[in-house]
């Protein structure tokens, strides 16, 4: 998409295949519904787009559908298999044996009194053989044990007023009464009723490496002990911080040496630091995210995601818990999930679906080398031949730090905190190539890499880096040839009563006598865009570089560049409508351009000056040169719009203009309006710059192709 469609309507990042078709060779995808989102027909709709695998959120849970001895609620829990079963998908049933919202009736007789192991077991086999029974037919995999291992902790316990080594295990009724047993016999019974669907055991936190472990031991145990535990449930309640992609490895390839059946049962990401099964914040209304939080998370999801895809051999399953950020568990306000809380795809939907599976194993290219925009001495940022940009920022005490450059449109590249405590991150993938404008986003804040030189443009000075362009040389410094120079010149502006600056290229051999008389030069008005001023083409633009090499090639007789600031800055995004370049006009027209032809050696007449300007400058050239064509003979519109031949009165006003833009803009527009314009008789020349956007090599290139048909 190019960045004016972007700039023009809110994307719908929903538009695409559904997860589940981005990942039909990966795993199944899978969300876990409540009651509302299978009786709304628009969330239904997105179910049945995004997803081939559904979990009953509480409905089928021990407590929920089986309360009491004899009593069964199977309506919504009805409903949901319904709901699956009339759309094809297949479910997770989720779960049979769990400490929480559990069937606590099965510990006590009529009295009150504690049951035997045996009247338990008794119990818990005819609940589990109901639930496997009424829906093994739309079922594929059942959790069977719920989060049975301990927490991590401290080593010891009290027990009794005794300290002792702490156990394994959850210390809950069902252990208390039965030891780890009780797990063994439910897998048993679940087998009984289901000898096909997939058993697994469930529990969070399962990338702590404590609980990890004591997972790992339980399982291996039970099944050299024969209990049939075909795999292990991740449950994946993490945040946006954590897990980094080694601990969530280190998970998956532990498990995988005792299972080959993993699933993510319970993904979501929470936008605080906490994680696992618990609670631990107030609910409450969504209130809105901070867009920096949004790219933290878009991020990690992207990262695990790559895990995941990496590990399909084993991974079979990744589940969203719960549909959209509106009915999360967790409350509105950690919005952890692909969808929001009005059911509207974020762009981290996007993000998990749009993957490219070339790219997640891909290692660029060790041919780093320091970003030719760095300041002396410093080695980071780093580029490579293909494109790719690495950073490296010190910020020991920060919670996040993200570069503002990143890939298809994302909020940029999340760095992440090294084993030595520093900040480091590549790009997705490469970059255009050519400069771009970049700063941090250290903990929500703007600031700009102590690593590179400024560069003003978004009304601020920013960070910058160059990608290295295959025509790279236009533009390059030659130690062979001989170089003009550029003088600040202020000069007093009645109109706007400020000084005013702009930035005059002479061109080498300015000055000089020859036989008996000083040359005089042709003058070229260069305006920036909006969010520039005078430095911005004499220093990222390199408008001096690419004279001197033109000149030195002999491709263009000399002449003078005037780079004015075009009081652009205090614009307003939203009322370009509204703007004339009036203001502008008069400090071009009746205060720059006399300071000018007094203080230089310029040929002061129409066919020897032109105007262009890039982006909003383009606009300012469009309206004065039209108002006034009585002062510029040459025009140029670089990404700064179009001429239609009717707009221009008198065609013989014109000698040649000039319009291009970037492949990633609006291409058609610029060779369609090249071509009216030859059409209707002008000297109309076009220039599409291969691969790039709104940005400076654009220009540059633009400006090359343009000087050469200059003054002719
Ligand atoms: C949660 C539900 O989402 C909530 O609605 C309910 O109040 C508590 O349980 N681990 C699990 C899930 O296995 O069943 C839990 O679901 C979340 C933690």
């Amino acid at each position: 998409m190019s960045a004016s469609a972007q700039w023009g309507r809110p994307v719908d990042f929903s538009e695409g295949p559904g997860l589940k078709d981005a990942y039909k060779d990966y795993f199944t995808i899978g969300v876990a519904v409540n009651k509302t989102n299978v009786s709304d027909p628009a969330q239904m709709e997105i179910i049945k787009k995004q997803f081939n695998s559904v979990t009953a959120e509480n409905a089928w849970k021990p407590g929920e559908i089986h309360p009491k001895e004899g009593v069964w609620n199977f309506g919504l829990a009805d409903s949901i298999a319904n709901f699956c079963r009339e759309n094809g998908i297949k479910m997770r049933g989720h779960c049979l044996c769990w400490h929480s919202q559990f069937a606590d009736w099965m510990f006590t007789d009529k009295k009150g009194k504690p049951v035997k192991k045996e009247v338990f077991y008794e119990r818990l086999r005819e609940h589990i053989h109901t639930v496997v029974n009424r829906y093994k037919d739309v079922v594929y995999a059942w959790d069977v044990v719920n989060e049975a291992m301990a927490d991590d902790g401290r080593p010891f316990e009290f027990v009794d007023g005794k300290m002792v080594p702490a156990s394994p295990y959850r210390q809950s009724r069902h252990f208390k009464l039965c030891g780890d047993e009780f797990i063994a016999k439910a897998f048993e019974f679940a087998r009984e009723a289901d000898p096909t669907g997939v058993l697994i055991y469930n529990d969070y936190s399962t990338v702590d490496p404590g609980k990890r472990e004591r997972i790992y031991n339980m399982v291996k145990k039970m099944k050299d002990a024969g209990v049939p535990i075909d795999g292990i449930g991740m449950q994946g309640h993490y945040n946006i911080y954590f897990p980094d992609e080694e601990q969530l490895e280190k998970a998956i390839t532990r498990f995988k040496e005792i299972v080959n059946i993993i699933h993510i049962t319970e993904l979501d990401l929470r936008t605080n630091t906490e994680s696992g099964g618990q609670l631990m914040f107030a609910r409450g209304e969504a209130k809105p995210q901070a867009p920096y939080i949004g790219t933290l998370q878009e991020d990690q999801y992207n990262r695990l995601f790559r895990i995941f895809r990496k590990h399909k051999d084993v991974i079979k399953n990744v589940t969203f818990w719960n549909l959209s950020d509106k009915d999360s568990w967790l409350g509105v306000n950690n919005h952890p999930l692909p969808f929001d809380e009005n059911f509207k795809a974020k762009r981290s939907l996007a993000v998990i679906r749009d993957f490219d599976a070339k790219a997640d194993n891909y290692v660029p290219k060790n041919d780093w080398v320091p970003n030719p925009m760095n300041q002396p001495g410093q080695e980071y940022p780093q580029v490579n031949s293909e494109g790719f940009a690495r950073f490296r920022v010190v910020a020991p005490d920060a919670k996040s730090v993200i570069v503002s450059l990143g890939l298809g449109g994302r909020g940029g590249t999340v760095l992440r905190k090294n084993k030595d405590g520093v900040w480091v991150g590549t790009t997705e993938g490469p970059m255009d190539p050519g400069f771009h404008y970049y700063h941090l986003t250290i903990d929500g804040g703007v600031f700009n890499d102590p690593g590179t030189h400024n560069y003003f443009g978004s009304c601020r000075w920013e960070s910058g880096i160059e990608i290295p362009a295959p025509d790279q040389d236009f533009y390059a410094w030659r130690k062979d040839i001989p170089h003009g120079n550029i003088q600040q010149v202020n000069f007093w502006s009645e109109s706007t009563g400020k000084m005013q600056t702009a930035n005059v290229y002479l061109p080498y051999g300015y000055g000089k006598v020859v036989k008996g008389k000083q040359e005089r030069y042709p003058v070229l008005y260069l305006q920036h865009g909006w969010g520039e001023n005078e430095t911005s083409w004499p220093v990222q633009g390199k408008a001096g570089i690419i004279m001197d090499n033109l000149i030195a090639d002999g491709k263009i007789k000399p002449f003078i560049i005037v780079m004015a600031y075009g009081l652009t800055n205090d614009f307003k995004f939203g009322t370009i409508g509204k703007f004339t370049a009036e203001e502008f006009e008069k400090v071009l027209i009746d205060e720059l351009i006399p300071v000018i032809d007094k203080q230089f050696l310029t040929k002061p007449d129409k066919w020897n000056r032109a105007m262009a300007g890039l982006s909003m400058g383009g606009m300012e050239t469009k309206l004065i040169t039209l108002r006034r064509p009585e002062v510029f003979g040459y025009w140029g519109l670089l990404s700064g719009g179009q001429y239609a031949p009717e707009e221009i009165k008198d065609p013989k006003c014109v000698k040649y203009i000039f319009e291009g833009c970037g492949s990633k803009e609006n291409p058609d527009g610029i060779n369609k309006s090249v071509e009216s314009l030859k059409a209707a008789g002008f000297n109309a020349e076009g220039l599409i710059s291969e691969g790039t956007a709104h940005e400076f090599l654009t220009w540059r290139r633009c400006l090359e192709k343009m000087a050469q048909s200059l003054f002719k």
